[in-house]
């Protein structure tokens, strides 16, 4: 890759001291006292093109030899309900080339962390899409902080953006190793007959594929440090199996290792700033495809944990990989246990694209999810692990079946699936995510997307941080 092929987001920000056009964010508020401080003719210019403050508003301000000079940028409202605080992550896709820095943010860590987010394109297929726009670093930030953060996002972005037949379980794989490599991990992998034999369901969701299942297995940190397991749903292209989803629901089924994305991401973040705390992060990742040696509704399968599941839809084939892999994590007690997938339709239907479903029996896990959300500008919803509906999974010939097969509550009864499969680590945290951003927003460029990932680093360098 070249310099300019290199990804803005990977470039991350330029020395403080950069010489750089000035941007100025204007607030509703405050835009009759900058604009009584502006030059004349800069005032004169920016009354002549109508700016207002309002949010996403933008005015290239010309000095006297018509060279850009000042950047106007309106941030609305930030008291109001509907601000966004990642709108600086807008610029980015609206500035021409050129190194610009900002005057005045109240919030120079997000703004900047917007901005890069804001800054990231999918350049793997072809170039000169970037953003060309460059930010001098503002003063009294961690700059490697904000640009450890950006660089993790913009790697699970990637992931997830990269169709299937580039990104198979194979290449999450080597994602996960060259993580592990980058920050002195170990990483272990189980798969062909051992995989079979310990982890029947992972590989029973995977057989039909010619690309094989495996369960990734990173460690990472002092033995002796307090243990947390992250666990992603890692399937590279999920057709439904014999369930086989129709083509509108197949489309953007790329994206069904978000999950694994996202628990990639945050590990990158947490390994990166050197948390005090024994990392361990497994990826079941496979291929949920067709084929004469495809796992069919119907079947009865043994599980790692000893349960039996009757698969009611091969295509609820998440909760079955995400199932073996929290058996596994539920084994050594770990104090946390947080999983990530795009898990159900149900999730998007309650609560659309951009809020994940976070699931958990603990509420002092829960209140925390919740701050390190707001900390990280990553929200999610909590929504009920209502017991009752437990046995809507109830089975006539297996201790449960993988579906409820009514139209109830499915992100409820996934999440409740789950749960059997982890009985001993009460702290335990489910993410139903989307993994996608279908329109761009600031700092969320239409694409996949890490959600989850922030927050998780929040949350855990708020308890692990020193
Ligand atoms: N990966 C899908 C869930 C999904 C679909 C997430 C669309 C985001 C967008 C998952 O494997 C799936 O197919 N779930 C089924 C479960 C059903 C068969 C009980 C679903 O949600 O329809
Ligand atoms: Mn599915
Ligand atoms: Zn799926």
């Amino acid at each position: 890759m070249t310099q300019a092929e290199i990804p803005a987001t990977t470039r991350g920000l330029l020395p403080g001291d950069t010489q750089a056009v000035p941007v100025t964010l204007v607030t509703t508020g405050d835009w009759a006292v900058v604009e009584s401080g502006l030059e004349p003719a800069q005032r004169s210019f920016a009354q002549a093109i109508g700016f207002t403050p309002k949010a996403g508003s933008l005015a290239l301000l010309p000095g006297p030899d018509g060279s850009l000079a000042r950047v106007l940028f309106g941030l609305g409202d930030p008291e109001a309900a509907n601000y966004d605080r990642l709108l600086v992550g807008k610029l980015p896709g609206l500035l021409p080339e050129g190194i610009f820095r900002l005057e005045n943010a109240a919030e120079p860590h997000e703004a900047a962390l917007a901005w890069l987010m804001g800054s990231y394109r999918f350049g793997r297929y072809r170039s000169g899409g970037g953003t060309k726009a460059r930010l001098a670093a503002p003063a009294g930030i961690d700059v490697a902080e904000v640009e450890r953060i950006a660089a993790a996002v913009a790697l699970g972005r990637d992931l997830v953006n990269t169709p299937a037949n580039d990104l198979g379980p194979a290449e999450i794989e080597a994602a996960a190793r060259a993580l592990g490599d980058r920050h002195g991990a170990t990483v272990t992998v189980t798969e062909g007959a051992a995989l079979a034999e310990g982890y029947p369901l992972i590989h029973a969701v995977g057989a039909a594929s010619p690309r094989a299942p495996r369960l990734i297995d990173l460690t990472w940190g002092p033995a002796d440090a307090p243990r947390v397991t992250l666990v992603g749903k890692g399937v590279a292209f999920d057709t439904g199996g014999l369930d086989l989803k129709p083509s509108a629901a197949m489309l953007l089924m790329k994206k069904d290792m978000g999950g694994a994305a996202a628990a990639l991401a945050a590990a990158d973040m947490v390994m990166g700033a050197g948390l005090t705390l024994r990392l361990r992060l497994l990826i079941p990742a496979v291929e949920n495809a067709v084929a004469g040696n495809a796992f069919r509704p119907g079947d009865v399968l043994p599980s790692r944990a000893g349960l039996s599941v009757e698969i009611g839809n091969t295509d609820a084939e998440g909760r079955l990989i995400l199932a073996d892999a929290l058996a596994l994590a539920d084994a050594d007690a770990p104090e946390l246990i947080l999983d990530f997938s795009t898990l159900t339709g149900a999730a998007r239907v309650a609560l659309g694209p951009d809020l994940p479903a976070f699931f958990t029996e603990d509420d002092a896990l829960a209140e925390a999810v919740a701050r390190a959300g707001r900390t990280a500008i990553d929200p999610v919803w909590r929504m009920p692990l209502h017991a009752p509906y437990a046995s809507l999974l109830d089975s006539k010939v297996a201790d449960l079946n993988n579906v409820s097969g009514g139209p109830f509550a499915g992100a409820i009864t996934a999440a409740l699936f789950l749960r059997r499969f982890a009985p001993n680590t009460r702290a335990h945290g489910h993410f139903d995510l989307y993994g996608w951003n279908p329109s761009t927003k600031p700092g969320r460029p239409e694409g996949g997307e890490v959600q989850t990932a922030r927050l998780t680093y929040a949350l855990l360098k708020a308890r692990y941080g020193g």
